[in-house]
């Protein structure tokens, strides 16, 4: 092959994909660039394949991509343990009030123990709401219960009923699991069914004692909700891997909070993994444009 590489860690300024995609037989991508009809329009008939570096493809036109004929590669199963360890991490982090309890051993605020300081919530003997059952919402489940989670209730386009025994878990209305959890975690894809679900509606139906923590993608939460939801006491604490935009501005709202917990979208964000991820993509793309079967194709 012929290579056209964009050599930075920094996305490819639109304008640029734009003029060097025309007249390419494939295109690797990050989930950072928007492949839609413009994109495709600019690339021309001769493009036959896709790979995009991540397992998420809510920034590919799917319809249109279709439309073309084209082939699309991701990368599931391999990211899976890394954004399910960063999940429990990140939920951790946010229950029990770690980057505020470590700012206030810096700032001074650490004056002596005190019985109700810095307390939060635990998970033991709790009940954890997981929407999005899938890869990662499983690897989440199993990680979570050794910490003595008394039950495992989720939500999903259908009931799983076999993975779901493993945990012994319970299919629920969303409404229900957003009543019932003491932590809820979001682990399912973006799309238009789950766009924004998490909404005034969701946060006022969480117990008041709750924590939120989102690794799937920003898009589902309502955000402006979930800032009401977090100043006004309605749940306890939020964790957030991933935002609206990204990367939030730094003067954003939810960034004032001390209740919430927001990271740079690192869930896959180990070594091994990332290496793992480039080296399928690149082989997708080779398998594709050799019309060969896959190691990993979203069959669309
Ligand atoms: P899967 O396809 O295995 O899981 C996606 C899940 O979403 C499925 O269980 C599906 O349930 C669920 N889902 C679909 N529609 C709904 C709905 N209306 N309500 C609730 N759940 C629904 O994907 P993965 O687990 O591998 O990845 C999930 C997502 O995590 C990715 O799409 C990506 O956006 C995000 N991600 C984020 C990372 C990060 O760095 N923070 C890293 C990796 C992934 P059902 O089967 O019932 O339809
Ligand atoms: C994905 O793969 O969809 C993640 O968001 C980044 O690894």
């Amino acid at each position: 092959c012929t290579v056209r590489l964009w050599d930075s860690e920094e996305p490819v300024p639109r304008a640029e994909l734009l003029a060097a995609v025309a007249g390419k037989q494939g295109l690797l991508c990050l989930l950072s660039d928007r492949i839609d009809r413009e994109l495709l329009e600019a690339a021309g008939s001769s493009l036959k394949v896709i790979s995009t570096m991540s397992v998420g493809f809510d920034h590919l036109d799917l319809h249109e991509i279709k439309k073309r004929g084209i082939r699309v590669g991701y990368t599931p199963d391999v990211l899976t343990d890394a954004t399910a360890e960063l999940s429990v991490a990140l939920l951790l982090a946010t229950c029990r009030r770690l980057p505020e309890s470590a700012q206030e051993v810096k700032n001074g605020g650490w004056t002596t123990w005190k019985p109700l300081w810095m307390c939060g919530y635990g998970l033991s003997g709790s009940t954890v709401g997981i929407i999005g059952l899938g890869r990662i919402g499983q690897a989440v489940a199993r990680r979570l219960k050794p910490f003595g989670v008394k039950k495992f209730l989720y939500t999903g386009s259908r009931p799983k009923t076999e993975i779901a025994a493993e945990f012994q878990a319970e299919f629920v209305p969303i409404m229900r699991l957003a009543e019932e959890a003491d932590f809820i975690v979001v682990t399912c894809a973006l799309t238009p069914e789950t766009q924004g679900i998490c909404n005034k509606d969701f946060f006022c139906r969480m117990k008041k004692n709750a924590v939120f923590i989102n690794t799937s993608r920003g898009a589902v939460v309502n955000q402006e909700d979930l800032y009401d939801a977090l100043v006004n006491g309605q749940i306890a604490a939020a964790g957030l891997d991933v935002t609206t935009p990204e990367p939030l501005p730094t003067d954003h709202p939810l960034l004032s909070l001390k209740n919430c917990v927001i990271l740079p979208h690192i869930g896959s964000a180990t070594y091994s993994t990332r290496n793992t991820m480039s080296v399928l993509a690149a082989n997708n793309l080779l398998a594709g444009l050799k019309g060969e079967p896959m190691p990993s194709e979203l069959l669309l």
